[in-house]
């Protein structure tokens, strides 16, 4: 059986542990002979990394691993990057979400400005690196993570058309995982139909592997509890996180025919969200004092005992998403998952041009889409506007526009008014200075 090579980029990511223990659970099925994680961040990753080290070694003594921040020794002979990189790192996403709260405006990781200055930072590196493996392994695929993934995807299409990227997201996976304990079924059980762009979409129908409708006792439990079920090996544990899955039973009150995606609350709801965020302690402080402090103090302990035996790592959704994907695409799975795709009329009365998440059969050589057919007047007035606004944020990036990025702004949703847009704009300016190209 052939065995792969593959390269983590944003190797000194909290997902990285889970990621290769997932891998380790799958060498039957996917073999692997050479990791190697990759980041910029030589310091940081250098603890994941060695922790790292010495489970590999106990675990899977035969798979080659390195280190590296040096890009021709992490590309060379790569058969797939698993790319999660941050760029700005915590720093800038907690900058990202306390900057819009000044003006009373949603401050989120990857919607509304603070979504739209991240993708101003990731644009520049996802290509950097997506050039870099194209240079060195021409052959290979990019799987990738980072986010914000709807804009990032928008500019891998509009900047680097021929590029063998899969753009992709795990949040679907966890509510259909939640969706499948609610049922009381396997997750591998239920057949979806599903539209929309990254983090902006819906679910059509839910059905079992008999062609059961699901939809009518899913929706029975969302409209009194939104997702909010305990699961196991969750990564989406947190009290804020429990807070969002209620929350989704106010976003399916809109539109009942449709089952929703938790990120919609930002866009449906900003007031509400807004209300219910710390301007002085939000998501990225309680990220930096929990996972990233947990999986950090993890890696250390393994160090310090040179073993990783009953270690502190833990996989989860996130992982068996992409380690899926990159077997489905190693060995021809024909597995239905849901991408980030070109339209290209799967979704039929929407821009043909933009980036929809869709379900997607994945094998040999690549992706089939499946077409979702029509879409209905509130979705689709929702996406258009959103779509304008993670295309104006990759032309103003391409073209160093300050008039087509105060556009985004002011489109989105979640920002009152073009007075507010700008202010907010100004201030985000200052702070990623160091990240942004310079705009006139
Ligand atoms: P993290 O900060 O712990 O890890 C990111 C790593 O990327 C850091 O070690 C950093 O040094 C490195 N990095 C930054 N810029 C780089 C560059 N130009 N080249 C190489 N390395 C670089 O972050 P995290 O919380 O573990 O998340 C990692 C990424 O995965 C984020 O973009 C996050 O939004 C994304 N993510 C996406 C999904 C999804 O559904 N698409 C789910 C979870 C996480
Ligand atoms: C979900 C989303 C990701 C996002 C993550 C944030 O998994 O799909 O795109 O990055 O949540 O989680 P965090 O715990 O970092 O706030
Ligand atoms: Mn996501």
């Amino acid at each position: 059986m052939k065995k792969f090579s593959i390269t983590v980029a944003g190797g000194g990511s909290t997902f990285t542990p889970g990621i290769i223990l997932m891998l380790l659970d799958h060498q039957e099925e996917f073999p692997i002979r050479r990791l190697c994680l990759y980041d910029n961040d030589e310091e940081r990753q250098g603890i994941i990394a060695r922790a790292c080290g010495i489970l590999l070694k106990e675990r899977a003594p035969e798979i080659e691993f390195r280190y590296t921040a040096d890009p021709e020794n992490a590309f060379t002979d790569v058969d797939f990057v698993m790319a999660h990189i941050r760029v700005g790192k915590y720093a800038m996403r907690e900058k990202d979400e306390k900057i819009p709260m000044k003006y009373g405006v949603v401050g989120q990781e990857t919607c509304g400005p603070g979504g739209i200055a991240y993708g101003m930072r990731s644009i520049g590196g996802i290509l950097e690196i997506l050039d870099y493996m194209e240079k060195y392994s021409s052959d290979a695929w990019m799987l990738n993570y980072s986010n914000p993934a709807a804009i990032v995807a928008e500019a891998t299409r509009r900047l680097r058309p021929n590029s063998r990227i899969i753009n992709i997201c795990d949040m679907p996976l966890g509510i259909m995982v939640r969706m499948a304990r609610i049922l009381g079924i396997p997750e591998k059980d239920l057949d979806i139909s599903y539209f929309g762009l990254n983090h902006f979409g819906w679910w059509t129908q839910v059905k079992d592997k008999e062609g059961n409708d699901l939809m009518p006792a899913l929706k029975e439990y969302v409209k009194e509890n939104g997702y909010d079920i305990n699961i196991e090996e969750d990564q989406h544990a947190d009290q804020s996180w429990h807070e969002t899955f209620k929350k989704v039973r106010d976003v399916y009150a809109v539109d009942p025919d449709t089952l929703p995606n938790t990120y919609l609350k930002y866009y449906l709801y900003p007031d509400y969200v807004v209300a219910h965020t710390d301007p002085n302690y939000t998501r990225a402080n309680q990220v930096m004092d929990g996972r990233e402090k947990e999986v950090f103090s993890a890696a250390r302990e393994i160090i310090e005992k040179g073993t990783a035996e009953n270690c502190g790592f833990m996989k989860d959704d996130h992982a068996s998403y992409i380690v899926d994907l990159a077997r489905a695409l190693a060995f021809n799975t024909k597995e239905k998952m849901l991408l980030i795709v070109p339209n290209g009329g799967a979704v039929e009365n929407f821009d043909p041009e933009a980036m929809v998440e869709i379900p997607c059969i994945v094998g040999r050589d690549g992706y089939e889409k499946i077409a979702q057919g029509r879409i209905p007047q509130f979705q689709k007035g929702l996406m258009e506007q959103q779509v304008s606004v993670e295309k104006l944020v990759v032309e103003a990036w391409a073209e160093g526009s300050y008039q087509k990025l105060w556009q985004a702004l002011t489109l989105s949703r979640t920002v009152p008014s073009a007075a507010a847009a700008k202010q907010i704009l100004d201030d985000l300016i200052e702070a990623n200075k160091e990240f942004w190209p310079e705009l006139k």
